[in-house]
């Protein structure tokens, strides 16, 4: 339940394809941020709801089923887990990871298809296309490939020519042949289609992005590309039988019996019905944060993914949205990410290059992981991963800097101060100028939390702990021990705290080690964001409250680790 200043923030992330394990790609640009930022909302006391769910529908989904020797709904539901457990892992905060095949998803997604139509908006087409008699299916663009019509390049794909990288109709192909089978036995037939009307759109969609301007730059610039280049109608249909049936009120639409929508077209939708997934599980109610009409009007609703997802985002779904005539929530806030790189080229499933989510949580905790993609998130340009600098962000930020300073003085406290939380007394200007730094800080990393800047905000947290560890070293209670113990009582109950607000601060991205911090030092229960307009905020720490040394932080990345991994990930 929501109380009268809080505000209601609705998070979805990119939602992943189910065909196989994610890499940290995958990962960086859309579940990560989404989880930062929704933990730091939760923290601000903010009642958030973060959702996502597997995309499960299309023909890769098919064909690696097939692959697999399993029918597609037992592909997904074995991948399903499999990819959730790793989330989970991950410490990923989903209120709900729900499944884009779900009941309420077939039913949302014919609903939201009968509303298009019935306004116009969605027209039959015939069209042509490749049909490949062994595999007994009309064969999706890039599953067709034969001779480029324009260079004559030999392996062309039917979207698009990998040599003279021209986009190609697929019946324009010579010698085409099946990529699924390698069949040459196919032929040109026509078939129909549904198309969702995005050209009648142009202008709604247009006054709508104009007046979005709390998206960031990165998202907005794609979607002014977009509307330049003038919104084209879509074919919303496929002909393929894993997905969602081309039917309304229960009746299939006559000609579309062996057809179902196109997985663009009810991947998005999937926010939604996942959302009813959690409503239908008893957790709350659903069209409280999507429907206008039933009170989402003062929700804030926050969409992260790729750049290559945006068009769908900022064109074809508020296209189904607001064609529908239907007062449904629209994002509010669009954040996009740009690549992360491996080794000068990309990430890639097909090929299996990089790192993937189970090697990843095989070899490293979470928290390295998630540390090192938010403080080098791909925002402003594409990022290129290395083994080194996941080593030095490891080492550097997390173990020398930030474990480093709270073993010291928990350490500290342990032997010299009975494991207790030394009492107060006169602060110097070591401690003022220190807190008016840190105050500084936390204002700063809050801002560029608010703004989603992830980059940013984790260098102004390594500059916190940098500030906690130079605190350490100029305050030298250790040596104040032996000439003036009330006055090391003093700094090494401030330098708790400080590690305390080091904690809560870093708690985001690291949640992990955080708790293991705060942990240490007796704090209990729900974390909140640390105030620095609050007279406690940085002697929240009541005295005599046991402070224990914690467990070993972050470990180390050796050279011999980084060379281990580099064989095994074929890296460099
Ligand atoms: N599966 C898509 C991808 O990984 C993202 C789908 S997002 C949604 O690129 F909007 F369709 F849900
Ligand atoms: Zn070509």
């Amino acid at each position: 339940m929501s109380s009268p200043s809080q505000c209601r923030i609705l998070i979805t992330s990119a939602l992943p394809y189910i065909n196989g394990v994610k890499h940290l790609g995958n990962l960086a640009g859309s579940m990560l941020p989404a989880d930062v930022y929704a933990r730091f909302m939760r923290m601000k006391g903010e009642d958030v709801l973060y959702i996502c769910a597997t995309d499960e529908h299309g023909t890769p989904a098919e064909l690696a089923a097939h692959e697999d020797g399993l029918s597609p709904a037992d592909y997904c539901a074995k991948l399903y887990d499999i990819q959730k457990s790793q989330y989970d892992r991950l410490d990923l905060s989903f209120d709900f990871f729900g499944r884009s095949s779900c009941p309420q998803n077939h039913e949302l997604t014919q609903l939201l298809a009968h509303h298009l139509e019935q306004n116009g908006l969605i027209e039959e087409r015939a069209s042509n296309q490749v049909y490949s008699i062994d595999d007994g299916r009309f064969l999706p663009d890039r599953y067709v490939e034969g001779e480029c019509p324009h260079c004559g390049f030999e392996r062309a794909r039917g979207d698009q020519c990998d040599s003279c990288s021209r986009l190609l109709d697929p019946v324009d192909l010579k010698n085409p042949r099946s990529r699924i089978s390698g069949s040459t036995n196919v032929e040109i037939r026509e078939t129909s289609h549904l198309f969702l009307r995005q050209s009648q759109m142009q202008e709604k969609i247009r006054a709508w992005v104009e007046a979005a301007t709390e998206w960031p730059p990165l998202a907005r610039s794609i979607a002014f590309k977009w509307l330049d280049e003038g919104l084209q109608d879509r074919a919303i249909t496929r002909d393929l039988s894993w997905g969602v049936p081309v039917a309304y009120q229960g009746k299939v639409r006559p000609g579309f019996e062996n057809k179902v929508f196109y997985v663009w077209f009810d991947a998005p939708i999937a926010y939604i019905a996942a959302t009813k997934q959690w409503s239908d599980a008893g957790k709350g109610d659903w069209e409280a944060w999507w429907r206008r009409d039933k009170g989402a009007e003062d929700v804030t609703y926050v969409e992260f993914m790729g750049k290559d997802n945006v068009a769908f985002h900022a064109v074809s779904f508020p296209v189904t949205l607001i064609g529908s005539g239907e007062p449904w929530k629209l994002v509010d806030k669009l954040k996009a990410m740009n690549w992360v790189n491996w080794y000068g080229s990309k990430f890639s499933t097909s090929e299996h290059r990089g790192i993937f989510l189970d090697d990843a949580l095989e070899i490293l905790p979470s928290d390295a992981w998630r540390w090192h993609l938010t403080a080098n998130a791909p925002e402003s340009s594409d990022f290129s991963f290395t083994l080194e600098g996941l080593q030095s962000s490891v080492n550097a930020d997390l173990a020398n800097v930030l474990g480093n300073f709270v073993n010291r003085v928990a350490k500290f406290c342990a032997s010299r101060f009975d494991g207790k939380v030394p009492e107060g007394g006169d602060l110097t200007a070591l401690e003022t100028d220190c807190a008016k730094r840190v105050g500084e800080l936390v204002a700063e990393i809050d801002r560029e939390l608010e703004a989603m800047n992830f980059r940013k905000s984790a260098a102004a947290m390594r500059a916190l702990w940098v500030a906690g560890n130079e605190y350490m070293q100029a305050s030298e209670p250790w040596k104040a021990m032996k000439t003036d113990p009330v006055r090391a009582g003093v700094a090494v109950r401030f330098a708790l705290n400080l590690a305390r607000v080091s904690a809560l601060v870093g708690a985001p991205v690291i949640p992990a080690a955080t708790a293991k911090i705060l942990q240490a030092l007796g704090e209990i229960g729900v974390a909140s964001w640390p105030d620095p307009s609050d007279g406690a905020f940085l002697d929240a720490l009541p005295t005599g409250q046991a402070v224990a040394a914690p467990d070993i932080l972050f470990r180390q990345i050796e050279d011999a680790d980084v060379e281990t991994w580099r064989v095994r990930f074929s890296a460099g």
